[in-house]
């Protein structure tokens, strides 16, 4: 039998900035951030401690504070057609489309086969199978092939191709819609000179830089948990 990646993975009360650049924010004020949100539920504590379990890079999942976020925009956008570029194993998918309004849909690609069978079982098990479409395969020649009416586009898949997702992107998204990009601060190394020839890092000081200069949008970059920039089509 394959090995979990990790032995064990304790949920703790304050564990919510997972993968976060802390932000001077002390334990303390992270257990009562977390005391003082909506509980996550069990169904995403379960998948979180799954993809701890069974998958290498689990920091990749948006985890409990950034989850309820996505919710909560989706919900007050009432969203009826949302794009997500990197599933996973379907936690950001779960939190974005429990906002979507009746009748409406998130498709959500991965070009990962390994986790695809995961994030279809608790799209099941969250009885949203029929409101998640899972597209298998590269978002950058997917989206190409999709029509153009989003109200919500969630970038989080791989960091150097962000730009280019933004491209393909602003043109899938309704007038009024919104782009969220995450890791825009990418553990703050966009400001750190050593890094700036890192490939990733690189990939995502031209996405942040592309898009303020771009006329089309308005946009604010916010310092939660890895950075997101949410950004608004004129
Ligand atoms: C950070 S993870 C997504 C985390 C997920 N949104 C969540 O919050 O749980 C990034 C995902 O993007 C996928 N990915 C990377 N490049 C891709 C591409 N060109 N096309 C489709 N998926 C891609 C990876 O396989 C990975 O599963």
């Amino acid at each position: 039998m394959k090995k979990p990646f990790r032995e064990s993975f304790t949920i703790h009360d304050n564990n919510i900035f997972i993968n976060s650049i802390k932000m001077n924010i002390s334990q303390e004020l992270e257990k009562y951030i977390s005391d003082h949100m909506s509980p996550e539920g069990e169904l995403l504590e379960d998948l979180r401690r799954q993809t701890y379990l069974k998958t290498p890079y689990p920091n990749m999942i948006s985890g409990p504070l950034q989850g309820k976020f996505l919710e909560l925009l989706s919900k007050m956008l009432k969203s009826e057609r949302i794009l997500e570029i990197g599933t996973f194993t379907g936690y950001s998918a779960i939190c974005l489309a429990s906002g979507l309004v009746e009748g409406g849909t998130l498709d959500t690609i991965d070009s990962n086969d390994e986790t695809y069978e995961m994030a279809a079982e608790y799209f099941k098990r969250a009885g949203m199978e029929s409101r998640i479409h899972q597209i298998r395969g590269d978002a950058l020649e997917i989206m190409k092939g999709l029509e153009r009416h989003y109200d919500l586009i969630f970038i989080d898949g791989e960091k150097r191709e962000y730009t280019a997702y933004y491209q393909l992107a602003i043109e899938l998204l309704k007038k009024g819609g919104i782009i969220l990009a995450d890791n825009v601060l990418w553990g703050g190394k966009v400001v750190d000179e050593k890094e700036k020839n890192d490939p990733a890092t690189a990939g995502i000081i031209a996405f942040n830089k592309h898009v303020v200069e771009d006329k089309r949008v308005e946009l604010v970059m916010l310092p939660v948990r890895d950075g997101l920039s949410i950004i608004r089509k004129l």
